[in-house]
């Protein structure tokens, strides 16, 4: 079926139902807006087992996702939504853009998750904005932001958890959503959650398993993913 959208990380493909799209995993990597690129072995496999497992838990939790079925190593089959231009980033601990632009240091606990929101726009380079922002650019409503606040703080407190058991400290992660198009109209999480979209720490080394090892050019990059997905497989 034919080719919908390419991104950075993966492709979507049309299915024989209008209302499910294939999501493929590949195993590009980019950091900075691509400013860097690099090709790793596995990383669509092991993002998309990383992936359907999260959601399947998240689901469990009844958090709603896109996810219908899973298809193949590197394929899954997910409902088809509006994407919406607002990106979705949480916070646990100082980190990445968070440190360079305030100058906390990396590794600073926060007493309560920072939820914050970027444009969905690698042109302009995913810039962070407000809900005034959100509001004027008609990308969401007042309403449809403290609803994506809300969906968020619930999805880090259970992923919060479910990492901790697998001995992996959620630093932050960046999640998207988007609008049904079958009607039904309702907010579900979309995209990925993978090593890609979230920092995740050894909670007894502090050693960093996710995509700051290939930003940082720490090595090992799909051995702390592998890690990751054995993790949870251990743990689900
Ligand atoms: P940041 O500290 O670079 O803003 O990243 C915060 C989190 O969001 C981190 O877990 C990585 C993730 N992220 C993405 O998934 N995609 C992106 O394009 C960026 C910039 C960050």
């Amino acid at each position: 079926m034919g080719l919908l959208y390419e991104g950075k990380a993966k492709k979507l493909f049309t299915t024989d139902d209008s209302d499910v799209l294939r999501m493929e995993f590949k195993d590009e990597a980019t950091a900075f807006n691509a400013q860097k690129k690099s090709e790793f072995e596995d990383k669509g496999k092991l993002n998309k087992a990383i992936t359907l497992l999260i959601y399947k838990m998240l689901e469990s939790k009844g958090v709603g996702t896109h996810l219908v079925a899973d298809v193949d190593d590197i394929n899954l089959l997910v409902k088809k939504v509006d994407i919406l231009l607002v990106e979705v980033i949480v916070r646990n601990v100082a980190a990445g853009s968070f440190s360079k632009r305030v100058g906390v240091k990396e590794g600073t606990p926060f007493k309560q998750p920072i939820v914050e929101f970027s444009y969905k726009s690698d042109e302009h380079g995913d810039p962070l904005i407000n809900d005034d922002y959100a509001r004027e650019m008609g990308l969401a409503t007042y309403e449809e932001c403290e609803e994506l606040r809300q969906k968020a703080r619930v999805i880090n407190d259970v992923m919060i958890d479910f990492f901790k058991e697998c001995g992996l400290k959620l630093v932050d992660f960046k999640i998207e959503f988007g609008r049904t198009t079958d009607g039904s109209d309702i907010i579900v999480l979309a995209d990925e959650i993978s090593p890609d979209t979230c920092r995740l720490w050894d909670i007894e080394t502090g050693e960093k398993m996710d995509k700051d090892r290939f930003r940082e050019d720490l090595g090992g990059v799909m051995e702390g993913y592998a890690s990751v997905l054995k993790r949870l497989q251990d743990q689900a």
